[in-house]
């Protein structure tokens, strides 16, 4: 198989995603790897502002078919203007979540939706990463983790530990699915553990 290109982390949030993904981006680097590490949403300009409107304020801001217009819109621009134009210059594009977070959190967690995300994915954005790390974890230890970080965009976060429960399930079972692209992380370790598995991919 060639090199994987096109590289997300996905997982629920407070899993160790962001850590593991700036870890990976440095071992790559440190191999004379031109890299791009970039995340969702968000990762362009127009997809940060898009970003503001989904992680601040009420649980119930928007419903889910909003969100799963707005992160795919984010989506497109983050596409347009970061990924493709990365990967046409022959760099490593590693991102902190993709369509994947799209698939469990709003196409699983309110109602089955996954056909609507699935639709609006091949319509609007049509492209699947190389390789996925999919960091599994304890929900009550991650959630722990990332309410610790008072980051000011926890508005998942305050869906409570049930909703972790049922994305953690929802992305155990996408692993599962997908294992031509997915690879399946034990987030229950130290970083230093973690990393050393993860770059041996590299
Ligand atoms: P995510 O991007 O999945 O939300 P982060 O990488 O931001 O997760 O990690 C959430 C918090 O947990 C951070 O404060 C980070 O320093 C810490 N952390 C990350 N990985 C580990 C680990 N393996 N063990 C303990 N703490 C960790
Ligand atoms: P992120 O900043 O990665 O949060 P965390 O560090 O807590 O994992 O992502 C922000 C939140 O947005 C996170 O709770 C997951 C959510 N999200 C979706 O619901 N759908 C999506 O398509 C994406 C990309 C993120």
């Amino acid at each position: 198989m060639s090199k994987p290109r096109f590289i997300t982390f996905e997982g629920i949030d407070g899993s160790g995603k962001s850590t593991q993904a700036r870890r990976f981006a440095d071992h790559l680097r440190g191999q004379g790897g031109d890299v791009v590490l970039t995340r969702e949403p968000g990762g362009s300009p127009g997809a940060e502002e898009i970003r503001q409107l989904l992680l601040t304020g009420d649980t119930d801001r928007w419903s889910a078919e909003t969100e799963i217009l707005l992160f795919t819109a984010a989506r497109r621009d983050h596409l347009e203007k970061t990924i493709q134009p990365a990967l046409a210059l022959d760099k490593t594009v590693v991102s902190d979540r993709f369509a994947d977070s799209t698939r469990i959190y709003q196409g699983a967690t309110r109602g089955d939706l996954r056909e609507m995300v699935d639709k609006l994915h091949s319509l609007m954005i049509g492209r699947e990463p190389d390789l996925t790390f999919i960091i599994d974890m304890d929900p009550a230890t991650a959630l722990e983790r990332g309410l610790a970080r008072k980051s000011g965009e926890d508005r998942f976060e305050d869906f409570g530990l049930a909703f972790q429960e049922t994305l953690r399930h929802g992305f155990l079972a996408l692993a599962h699915a997908n294992t031509d692209r997915c690879v399946l992380i034990d987030g229950n370790r130290t970083a230093d553990q973690i990393a050393s598995e993860i770059a041996a991919y590299a």
